[in-house]
């Protein structure tokens, strides 16, 4: 346990993953006094049970895809088999250097770090064990927490992504509740790994926040490696015994499986830590804010996932980083839940940033898109993988959306997000030459189109 002279700072912040301790940094940086405070490890669900750990287990996937499709270009390969001990070694190797070097940084920087459970018990003062910290603003980033359905309890044969994540071996089938993201990505994973999959959403489509052509792209793929799924198919019911799980949809229809993986979403992790006792504007768990991150107690703060919007790690750190700035009276740009990249890094992954073609009608009435088709794309080719780059303008405007799929188009959701932050018009993307062969052609070759100059495009 830390521990400093008279336990006041100019910044406590309570929750020391992404958004925590971004923010941390940040202001440590502005030469504020900070304190952390954190009850498990410092990184927190991205680095120990998100996005490290599963980015992971999905490189070990596309090694075995690699190993079992070697002989399609003429090299002599053949899968053995997925050792899942040596599969979370690697994973837990990645997880444990990259802990190592954020405690590093989060010490060099000067914060002081407290370990255990802290609670807000005044407007500016935090509880951890017998220490009261006090701070002249305070930052709530408590993260989130894997949520499930009434009928669903969590245990023996029925999992979330944080015990899916801790598997001693690979089950013969999974069925999968819940068909967005995380639901996508475990598909993915285990089906490399040589798992049956069945994967239930209620909504229409597989990543139904994506553009829609994006969806229909991911479920052909998925169909084409032999992932069942089942739309517009809900929840109702499941039973569990020594052997499988039984799961029952609203269709009437069962689905039995060794394991069910719950992946429903994600909630707030706010309840019992004083926020809504202390003033802070809460709403169903999630913290309210205004788009300064303000919460209704003026010198108290909200980043990350407990403020309603995208949960994605680097939107905490955008968060974190901008709630630093702003209270050393910075005047720091409000970070826009729709200027922020996503990507499911299922196989074959989804990227995009901005509008999906529907939001950009709602909001500008005309659009014009172009889809550019993989197909037509050199390197695409080389690697075996098909999908789509496509462009949503507002009419003779600048790109307000791209959305892509493919075998590594996660690496180009870069430039996206730079197109869509810039307000470029395709023309000044048309002019700039994009490498050959490499995948970046798609988003060139996407807005040559839509300025009216197509290359490798049919009339
Ligand atoms: P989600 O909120 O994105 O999706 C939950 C899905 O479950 C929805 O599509 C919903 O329609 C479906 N569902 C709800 N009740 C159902 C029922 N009774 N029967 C069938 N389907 C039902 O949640 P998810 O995928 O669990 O992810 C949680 C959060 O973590 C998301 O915000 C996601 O963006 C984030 N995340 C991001 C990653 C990335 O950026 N690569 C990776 C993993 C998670």
């Amino acid at each position: 346990m830390a521990d400093n002279a008279d336990n006041s700072f100019d910044l406590v912040i309570l929750g020391g993953g992404s958004g925590g301790y971004a923010c941390a940094l940040r202001a440590t940086q502005l030469g504020l006094r900070v304190a952390m405070v954190e009850k498990d490890k410092i990184g927190g669900t991205c680095l120990h049970r998100g996005c490290i750990p599963t980015k992971a287990l999905l490189h070990a996937a596309e090694v075995a895809d690699e190993a079992r499709s070697g002989n399609t270009v003429g090299v002599k390969t053949t899968l053995e088999g997925i050792d899942m001990a040596a599969v979370n070694s690697y994973k837990d190797g990645v997880v444990g250097d990259l802990y190592k070097g954020l405690q590093g940084l989060v010490t060099s920087a000067g914060i002081t770090v407290y370990e255990g459970e802290g609670h807000l018990v005044g407007t500016d003062a935090v509880q951890v064990g017998d220490q009261r910290l006090t701070g002249s603003f305070i930052v709530l980033a408590t993260g989130s927490y894997a949520r499930t359905l009434p009928g669903l309890d969590i245990g023996g044969r029925v999992m979330t992504s944080d015990q899916a994540l801790t598997m001693d071996a690979v089950p013969r089938s999974v069925v999968i509740i819940g068909g967005s993201v995380i639901g996508v990505e475990f598909a993915s994973v285990w089906r490399s790994f040589g798992a049956d999959v069945t994967i239930v959403e209620a909504l229409p489509h597989l990543v139904p926040l994506e553009d829609e052509v994006l969806s229909k792209q991911l479920e052909r793929a998925f169909r084409r490696r032999g992932i069942t799924f089942k739309l517009g198919a809900k929840f109702t019911e499941l039973t569990q015994d020594d052997d499988s799980v039984t799961v029952v949809l609203d269709t009437g229809e069962k689905v039995q499986a060794e394991v069910c993986l719950v992946a429903v979403g994600r909630g707030p992790a706010t309840d019992g830590l004083g926020y809504a006792e202390h003033g802070v504007s809460v709403d169903r768990g999630w913290v309210t804010t205004d788009e300064r991150l303000h919460t209704s107690v003026p010198q108290v703060f909200a980043v990350g996932d407990v403020v309603p919007g995208l949960q994605l790690a680097h939107r905490g750190f955008g968060h974190g980083i901008f709630v630093a700035e702003e209270i050393a009276g910075r005047d720091p740009m409000p970070i826009v839940d729709t200027t922020i990249p996503r990507v499911t890094y299922c196989d074959p992954e989804v990227a995009s940033v901005g509008l999906t073609e529907e939001q950009a009608r709602q909001h500008y009435g005309d659009v014009d898109t172009f889809e550019y088709n993989l197909a037509g794309n050199g390197r695409s080719k080389i690697l075996e993988t098909s999908g789509v780059v496509k462009l949503v303008r507002e009419k003779d405007g600048p790109i307000v959306g791209v959305h892509m799929i493919g075998s590594r188009m996660g690496e180009q959701v870069g430039e996206a997000s730079l197109i869509v932050n810039w307000e470029a018009y395709p023309e000044d993307v048309a002019q700039f030459v994009h490498a050959h062969p490499t995948q970046t052609e798609g988003l060139g070759e996407a807005a040559l189109a839509l300025a009216g100059k197509p290359l490798h495009v049919h009339a």
